[in-house]
């Protein structure tokens, strides 16, 4: 509840009914939307609070002097304390405001690049995401950094013992998710963080997924970098944060230059602001952090645990409809896996399959999610997948499968 109490009992169809867009029709159907993990709804309270912040009391934040300046600025810092809170952070100076978590890891990955050696070690999993790829590509391209990659097994789960194995004196970075995105795997991120930093290395979580379905404790997890976007996590657009050990933000220098970033410029020399300022130039997305506050504080009023055991319980319940259909190829069931269940079905394109499902209302998405190398690693071009978020129904899984094993006869 907004007053900071859990709500007792978990009700799906109560949850539902505070997401304005569940209630329209797709293609003359009612909307099945269980394309969340490429972006989830959101709900009233985050509307609303949008809403009735340019209503009420929008304004530039940290330069006024005036009335509306200094509320804008207690709601954009008092978001930033609840996403401490959210990660359990020490304090809310380690939470930098980024538009998403693509610009979070572009931002250490930058900092970084600028302390790389030739022949340095970046270690990457092979269920990444371009957004936890392509900047330590980047490293590669720009000052000869190596990329290493830690296998999964066929499960989908991070195969560990050959993690432990690339992890050397050389090493400078591990970059993992904390949930994949196509697999649904959770990884164990305490322990990857453990041995990185026995390695001498540091850590950055992706936690892009795992914010959602998991539970990100910073602390526990031990990593240097946490990262997370609003959008999955039923907040708007344009925002997400980067968690940073103190000593870890204090260590990277700043990532781009403006306002707002500085202590002092000069004409011939310039001192940055502290952390989280240091990497925060120009005006911020100050209406979508206040989002996306508002966002986890909403979503903090249901139990994690019982969010997931709702989730997993719809997917369960679309595996055991789909027990036996031999024509259907599920990508990653490794165990304790997030509620994603990405498929691949032989002679049928998933792009074709997630069309069809339209025709039924069912948002589904498809294509490699934006993470080649595991589909390569899959040997797959393309698969389909649906994610299921706590406003998702028993109805909703049935719909699915139904629209799932209709689109597949299209292809016999
Ligand atoms: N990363 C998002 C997804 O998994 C866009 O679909």
């Amino acid at each position: 509840m907004a007053d900071g109490s859990l709500v007792t009992s978990f009700d799906p169809y109560a949850v539902r009914a505070q997401f304005p867009i569940l209630s329209r029709q797709v293609n003359g159907k009612p909307l099945v939307y269980l394309d969340n993990a490429a972006s989830a709804q959101k709900p009233r309270a985050v509307i609303d609070a949008l809403v009735a912040s340019m209503e009420g009391s929008y304004a530039n934040v940290h330069r006024g002097l005036h009335t509306l300046s200094n509320e804008a600025t207690e709601a954009f810092e008092k978001a930033r304390e609840i996403v401490a809170r959210f990660l359990n952070a020490e304090t809310s100076e380690q939470v930098v405001w980024t538009k998403g978590g693509t610009e979070a890891i572009n931002l250490v990955a930058n900092g970084l690049g600028l302390s790389i050696q030739p022949g340095d070690e970046i270690v990457v999993t092979e269920m990444e995401h371009h957004s936890n790829i392509v900047p330590w590509h980047f490293l590669r391209e720009r000052y000869g950094a190596v990329l290493k990659w830690a296998p999964i097994k066929d499960d989908g789960s991070l195969d560990m013992a050959a993690y432990a194995d690339l992890l050397g004196p050389r090493t400078r970075m591990v970059a993992a998710t904390h949930m994949s995105n196509v697999l649904g795997t959770i990884n164990p991120v305490a322990e990857i963080s453990r041995l990185a930093h026995a390695a001498g290395a540091q850590v950055l979580i992706d936690g892009c997924q795992g914010a959602v379905h998991a539970t990100p404790d910073v602390q526990a997890i031990g990593c240097d970098f946490y990262v997370i976007t609003g959008h999955k996590l039923f907040g708007p657009t344009g925002i997400g944060a980067l968690y940073g050990k103190a000593e870890a933000l204090e260590a990277l220098p700043p990532y781009q230059g403006g306002g707002e970033m500085i202590e002092r410029v000069e004409q011939d020399r310039i001192t940055y602001a502290k952390p989280p300022h240091r990497f925060e130039a120009g005006t911020p997305p100050i209406l979508e952090a206040i989002g996306l506050g508002t966002a986890l504080d909403w979503l903090s009023q249901y139990d994690r645990a019982a969010v997931q055991a709702h989730e997993h319980a719809l997917y369960q319940h679309a595996l055991d409809r789909l027990q036996g259909q031999d024509w259907l190829r599920i990508l990653g069931q490794a165990e304790g896996k997030g509620a994603l269940l990405t498929f691949a079905i032989e002679g049928a394109h998933a792009h074709d399959v997630a069309q069809i499902m339209d025709r039924y209302g069912v948002a589904v998405r498809a294509g490699t999610h934006c993470a080649e190398p595991l589909a390569k690693r899959l040997g797959v071009t393309s698969s389909t997948r649906a994610s299921f978020a706590l406003y998702n129904t028993m109805e909703d899984t049935d719909a699915f499968v139904d629209a799932l094993i209709k689109a597949r006869n299209f292809f016999v």
